[in-house]
């Protein structure tokens, strides 16, 4: 006896079926179209995504590790922010990083150019950052950076140390977690005294850079990151050394809107 290959009889048994059948088909067909599409449209986490428009809610790791943050209160009880959201808008000058927002882990700035020795700075930053630095020197003030653009990997090391001298808790007062910080947007840098080990104090504010930076920054598209009085907003201790480039237009901007970055990111910014 010979064997009907499977694909005959699947046809036959359509065949003697009449309408039924192909309206079956048909749904099948239908269906797995859909499923394809569906497919497609999830935002995928390999280097061709960093610039996709898309948002989209991180793996159950991460979420972990973001809720246990009691300082993170504020944050998330304001519904405009998304909870633990990922978003694939690191290029954008304006895109809102924070304790519920964060960067896929390879996000990396393509346009990245050192300053300061081996310290690096996507190019507009490094631009501008020498800019303030020569400015800054012609009136007698030293400025200097003791970090710049920092990978997730980068960051997860340095969050580790901190945990590792202050406690978890502490350390989330003012260090990020890998894929939160501005340091993986290559736009953020700290500054520290010349001379100097880094010098991570709320007195930096009260130093002639911390002066001269809270007075000009602003003129050359810096601006600070995590302001006195707004911890609660921020998340984040007063850090009167963490400045983050805007472009100056958009420093103008944050200056006459008197809301401080996370406030201004969250009303004009991307994510
Ligand atoms: N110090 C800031 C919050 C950071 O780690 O990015
Ligand atoms: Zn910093």
């Amino acid at each position: 006896m010979t064997k009907n290959p499977p694909q005959l009889i699947i046809f036959r048994m359509f065949k003697s079926k009449g309408k039924l059948s192909y309206l079956i088909l048909t749904l099948i067909i239908l269906t797995s179209l859909i499923f394809v599409k569906i497919n497609d449209l999830r935002p995928k986490s390999d280097a061709n995504s960093t610039a996709s428009e898309s948002n989209s809610v991180l793996g159950e790791s991460l979420q972990e590790k973001v809720s246990p943050i009691s300082i993170t209160a504020t944050i998330s009880a304001q519904k405009w922010v998304p909870s633990n959201t990922i978003t694939y808008k690191g290029d954008n000058l304006l895109v809102l990083i924070n304790k519920k927002i964060g960067l896929p882990p390879n996000y990396e700035p393509s346009d990245l150019v050192f300053v300061a020795g081996t310290l690096r700075l996507r190019k507009g930053a490094a631009n501008a950052y020498s800019n303030m630095v020569s400015a800054a020197a012609r009136e007698g003030i030293p400025l200097v950076i003791s970090s710049a653009y920092r990978s997730y990997t980068d960051q997860q090391n340095t969050f580790n140390y901190w945990v590792s001298k202050s406690g978890s808790q502490q350390a989330q007062t003012f260090s990020a977690f890998p894929g939160h910080s501005q340091h993986q947007l290559g736009t953020a840098v700290d500054f520290t005294l010349a001379g100097g080990s880094s010098f991570f104090s709320e007195s930096f504010g009260q130093t002639a850079q911390g002066s001269w930076l809270s007075n000009n920054a602003s003129r050359f598209g810096f601006v600070l990151s995590y302001p006195k009085g707004k911890e609660s907003i921020t998340g984040y201790i007063y850090e009167p050394w963490h400045y983050r480039y805007i472009g100056v237009e958009n420093a103008k901007r944050l200056a006459s809107s008197g809301l401080c970055l996370e406030e201004f990111l969250q009303r004009y910014g991307v994510w």
